[in-house]
């Protein structure tokens, strides 16, 4: 089994990518990091705690992450997400669940150090944990085997979710996405640019109905569906953060390509922008694996298939 870490910022999209994650069982999943993201660090924290609990297997790990960007005001997402992060659900269940005592960013550092070539981080939320573990250790650039980050936008520019050309994760923590995009990571990442092709309607979450996992789909995705649909037009929400699972369990599922990317931190306009320079102007070495196509509907089959439980 592949070793990970999710690192999460728990989060609507997040909480079904953890589910997919652990039920998929293809990953020995050594423990999930949280940060400041979609909502407060402490919500986040409470929620990645509570889907913890939903799944129940106590050897789930949650540890807490940066709770401010490393530069950049806060920004949370109480439209996409609702005002607890999801959507709601599970607003009845007490949280029982102790988080451990590392810092994330110091538990991404040690379990580098201890699995040198052999560990995964699959980030779905900004980028700042893994900045600051950089700042700390700039050697796990080396030890870590992949890097595969859900964030930004590359050839549909103008068609971001947070501005027109930027991505939320990014835009969230842009120094803390230009650092790690720098560090030379093998670093694969899982943009709007594909993840807009995979979504869930009431039609796909009736599929898991009698499962463990439908009443959760389906109400914590509510405020996320309407969203998605009279912002964007869009029939269901984007499953951002499980395709980034995806990519880790079936690398197939998507198309890629290696070319030099950079992140925009100066603009107001396009604050956060993930620029890739498709004709190598800049003369530089690829650092970001890209993704420019995917097979939407078997990921999705996938996803589903893997939450019947
Ligand atoms: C990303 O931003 C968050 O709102 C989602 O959880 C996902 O990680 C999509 O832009
Ligand atoms: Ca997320």
């Amino acid at each position: 089994m592949k070793k990970a870490i999710l690192d999460v910022d728990t989060g609507v999209d997040d909480a079904l990518a953890i589910i997919y994650a652990y039920e998929s069982g293809q990953l020995d999943l050594l423990g999930i990091t949280t940060v400041n993201g979609n909502v407060p660090l402490e919500d986040v924290v409470r929620n990645t705690k509570k889907v913890a609990q939903l799944i129940g297997d106590d050897r789930l790990k949650v540890y807490r992450g940066a709770e401010r960007p490393l530069l950049k005001e806060i920004h949370s997402e109480y439209k996409v997400h609702g005002s607890d992060g999801i959507g709601g659900a599970l607003g009845d269940m007490t949280v029982t669940k102790e988080e451990e005592e590392e810092f994330a960013s110091d538990f991404i550092i040690e379990q580098a150090r201890k699995n040198p070539g052999e560990l995964t981080l699959i980030m779905v939320g900004p980028l700042t944990n893994l900045a600051l573990a950089l700042r700390k250790e700039p050697k796990i650039a080396g030890w870590i085997d992949q890097v595969v980050v859900m964030g930004g936008l590359i050839s549909k520019a103008g068609h971001g979710n947070t501005l027109p050309t930027s991505e939320f994760n990014i835009y969230a923590d842009a120094e803390a996405a230009k650092a790690v995009f720098h560090a030379g990571f093998n670093l694969k990442l899982v943009s709007l640019d594909v993840t807009l092709e995979t979504f869930m309607n009431r039609d796909t979450i009736e599929r898991l109905k009698g499962t463990k996992y439908h009443d959760f789909v389906l109400k914590s995705t509510e405020i996320y569906r309407d969203y998605s649909s009279k912002r964007f037009g869009m029939d269901g929400c984007a499953l951002h953060d499980p395709l980034t699972v995806g990519a880790v369990l079936d690398p197939t599922f998507l198309k890629t390509e290696k070319h030099f990317v950079d992140v925009e931190t100066k603009s107001d306009l396009s604050y956060g922008q993930t620029i890739c320079d498709f004709r190598n102007l800049w003369d530089r070495e690829p650092n970001v694996e890209i993704s420019l196509g995917v097979e939407g509907k078997r990921f999705v089959d996938h996803f589903i298939g893997t939450l019947k439980v």
